[in-house]
């Protein structure tokens, strides 16, 4: 028998020339990509390091520490939620417990770091974690469906384990977007906001579940899933908000200093349950989030610190991307700068960044494959870059 040379990975089937590094072992082979695949899988079983095991009670200050090298700035928001987390896990790990759970309700502009937040503490405690978009459950009308296929990601993300389910989290996103519409709402029926509020109430307060894990016939095989001890975090930008929260504040600060103080106690000022009861959302929805976490717009310092500091962050994610056509890619210190000056005017927070990168960046990510050929070994991103990137890549040419 003739030896064959092996020219695609065994585990996706990508050429060898399509990926970055191709390492071939006797008769199998795994590109770079796949590599990747398995040490991410890998250390998600183990919990790399610092992560805690699943029954272990988390230590708020662990959990803080483990957020600060992940989220930027946020530091009250990491404190409040790192407390609430380590309440929740006391609670369920007593079976005889009398406290009531309490979820966390985030409440921030766009692109500060909600998901983020939600999302790094899913993985430090090593539980499943879903996010479901609360405005889908609208659309849909009946919202019974669509909270099942919730629960059944959640349970996918569990690698099937009831019991590993019953103590994930699952993030609602953009609740703000099903408040009840207009604040003096007279409207007796209204089915989108409300009574998507109501729906979800159930199952937040602890309500039994089935799921078809197969996707076959219900009568297959059903697990029942119970969600009284599932971690809620709710996440929304609550645009206006902050009109309420000005009316109250003021209310207290009449008289000619007023503006003065208004604007220092408005940055200070927590939102309360009652804002977000005058903002749409229904009492015993918000009675459900006892923890409130409050975050701010993110500033020039934060922006280039999440474009170069934090754990994965993007610079570093480009970086990598330009290597795997082994070409280097470096930003100059004022380019950084502009590229957060441009995003702050966005209003978009950290997102803004992404977007800001890709722009930039796209020209040259479309002609890389060639740049090895050209000699060109590494690119320098320069402020004239961000201000024209389209123009240098056809110079090129
Ligand atoms: N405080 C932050 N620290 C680090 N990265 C952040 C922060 N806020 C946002 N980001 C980045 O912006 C992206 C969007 O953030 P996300 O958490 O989804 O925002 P939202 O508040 O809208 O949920 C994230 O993937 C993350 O990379
Ligand atoms: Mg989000």
């Amino acid at each position: 028998m003739t030896e064959k040379k092996i020219e695609h990975c065994s585990f996706c089937g990508k050429h060898k020339n399509s990926v970055g590094t191709f390492i071939v072992g006797e008769d199998v082979a795994i590109c770079n990509i796949c590599v990747d695949g398995c040490d991410k899988l890998i250390k998600n079983k183990q919990g790399s390091g610092k992560l805690i095991s699943n029954l272990e009670i988390p230590n708020p200050h662990d959990i803080k520490a483990y957020l600060d090298q992940y989220v930027v700035g946020q530091d009250s928001a990491k404190i409040v939620l790192s407390v609430a987390i380590t309440n929740h896990y006391k609670r369920i790990g007593n079976s005889n417990n009398e406290i009531d759970k309490s979820n966390i309700l985030i409440v921030g502009p766009t692109g500060t770091g909600k998901t983020l937040l939600a999302s790094t503490v899913a993985k430090y405690l090593n539980v499943p974690f879903v996010v479901a978009d609360a405005t889908t459950l609208t659309e849909a009308g009946y919202v019974g469906d669509d909270v099942e296929s919730v629960i059944l990601r959640l349970y996918q993300n569990a690698d099937s384990d009831a019991e590993r389910t019953q103590r994930g989290i699952i993030f609602l996103d953009e609740v703000d977007k099903i408040a009840r519409k207009g604040e003096s709402a007279t409207v007796s029926r209204d089915v989108s906001g409300e009574g998507v509020q109501q729906a979800l109430l159930k199952l937040i307060e602890g309500t039994k579940i089935k799921i078809s894990p197969v996707g076959g016939r219900r009568s297959e095989t059903t697990v029942e899933i119970d969600t009284t001890n599932i971690l809620f975090i709710a996440g929304g930008a609550f645009v206006g908000l902050d009109r309420i929260i000005k009316s109250r504040v003021q209310g207290t600060a009449m008289g000619f200093s007023a503006d003065l103080v208004k604007s220092e106690m408005l940055e200070n000022s927590m939102v309360s349950p009652d804002d977000l009861v005058k903002y749409g959302m229904i009492p015993e929805f918000i009675g459900r989030f006892s923890s409130l976490v409050n975050l701010h717009g993110l500033t020039k310092e934060q922006l280039i610190s999440i474009l170069t500091e934090v754990k994965h962050n993007y610079v570093e994610q480009y970086q990598w991307l330009f290597n795997q056509d082994g070409v280097e890619l470096n930003f100059e210190k004022e380019s950084l700068n502009l590229i957060a000056d441009r995003t702050l005017k966005t209003k978009t927070g950290a997102r803004g960044l992404h977007t800001e990168l890709e722009r930039i960046l796209l020209p040259h990510m479309f002609d890389l494959p060639k740049y090895r050929k050209q000699s060109i070994l590494s690119v320098a991103i320069t402020s004239n870059l961000v201000n024209t990137p389209a123009t240098l890549a056809r110079e090129n040419e």
